[in-house]
């Protein structure tokens, strides 16, 4: 849905003002990255893992206990699955996704799991403290030359970097949910951050098949979110002023823009619980909009697309 699309045009590239290149113009040499390992199994690692693997990476899958790498493991096999369907990735096979899960090591030991990582990819949950900590219990194991990324939707590298230990070789690389199908990776650096580090990390999100989106400076919301919540705010005010109906504010959308895609048919995709989250911390109108959401669609099981009814319906093979 967010692809780009002609994905060849869509990475912003590099200028003389991109702090990731040298001093000089040149651009600063990429390592090559084929041990990748990804911390935390959730939605968002399992698909990261998954992904790398099946481009060719060596990947180790970290999460905190046997339990939680059983649930991890099931997902994986899930994702080889959904790769053959027709909303999974065109050309994957049966051999090339079981390919890609004999590539993936499980652990539950976080010394083992990054001992010989050229990158770690950090997918824990949204939050400051968890993330510190975790990042001052890897800091003594990592090698010398391993990159460390956040995946975090709402941290910026900054509020992380000083745990890290390696501020030259800390950033953030943010992928879209479903990252076989939305396949920007978002690559924001701090300052500290230095060019080979954040060139290694665009070439390795392109290596993944993703389109990279190269970040001159730290931006929360990255470049997608910093475009999609301002829409879906101005969507959701419409509505709560009683001003026009979702598919009128879509219907607009799409012909006056050409996307394929209206502001409340994106809300269903990231599903209604989430748009209930984050407009519930908003001003009055997101307030209002909150409680419109809970009480005509939450309450009865209308979740977004992912139960096939938001402010639409779906049939259910088309619900994901
Ligand atoms: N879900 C999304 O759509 C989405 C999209 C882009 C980015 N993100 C970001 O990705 C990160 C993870 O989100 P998610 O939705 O995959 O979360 P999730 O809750 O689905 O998964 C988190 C995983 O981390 C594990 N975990 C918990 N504590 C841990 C620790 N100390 N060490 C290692 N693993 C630990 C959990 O067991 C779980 O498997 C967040 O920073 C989020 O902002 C999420």
């Amino acid at each position: 849905m967010t692809s780009p699309a002609d994905p060849t045009t869509a990475s912003s590239g590099s200028s003389a003002a991109d702090p990731a290149r040298a001093s000089s113009g040149a651009a600063p040499a990429a390592a090559t990255v084929t041990r990748v390992t990804v911390l935390g199994t959730g939605v968002l690692g399992a698909q990261i893992a998954f992904q790398a693997a099946y481009t060719g990476s060596d990947v180790v899958a970290y999460d905190i206990g046997e339990e939680q790498l059983a649930v991890a493991r099931a997902r994986f096999d899930g994702l080889a699955a959904t790769y053959l369907t027709p909303q999974g990735l065109p050309g994957a096979t049966e051999q090339s996704t079981q390919e890609a899960l004999g590539r993936v090591r499980f652990t539950a030991d976080l010394a083992e799991a990054v001992a010989d990582a050229d990158l770690v990819v950090e997918a824990v949950p949204e939050s400051l403290d968890l993330k510190r900590d975790l990042y001052g219990r890897l800091a003594p194991l990592l090698p010398e030359r391993t990159i460390v990324a956040t995946n975090s939707s709402t941290l910026l590298p900054s509020d992380l970097v000083d745990s890290t230990g390696r501020p030259d070789r800390f950033l953030a690389l943010h992928f879209a949910n479903l990252i076989w199908v939305n396949n920007t990776a978002e690559v924001m650096g701090t300052p500290a951050t230095s060019p080979e580090a954040f060139r290694t990390v665009v070439e390795f999100a392109r290596g993944m098949g993703m389109v990279p989106i190269e970040l001159r400076k730290e931006q929360p919301g990255y470049v997608l979110n910093s475009l999609l919540v301002p829409l879906l705010n101005a969507a959701s005010a419409l509505l709560v002023k009683g001003v026009a109906d979702p598919e009128t504010v879509d219907t607009t959308w799409r012909i006056g823009t050409g996307a394929p895609f209206g502001p409340f048919q994106i809300m269903d995709v990231v599903g209604l619980r989430t748009v209930h989250a984050v407009s519930v911390a908003g001003g009055p109108e997101g307030r209002a909009f909150a409680e419109m959401i809970q009480r005509d669609y939450l309450d009865r099981g209308a979740t977004g697309r992912e139960s096939g009814e938001g402010f639409y319906s779906y049939p259910a093979a088309d619900a994901e």
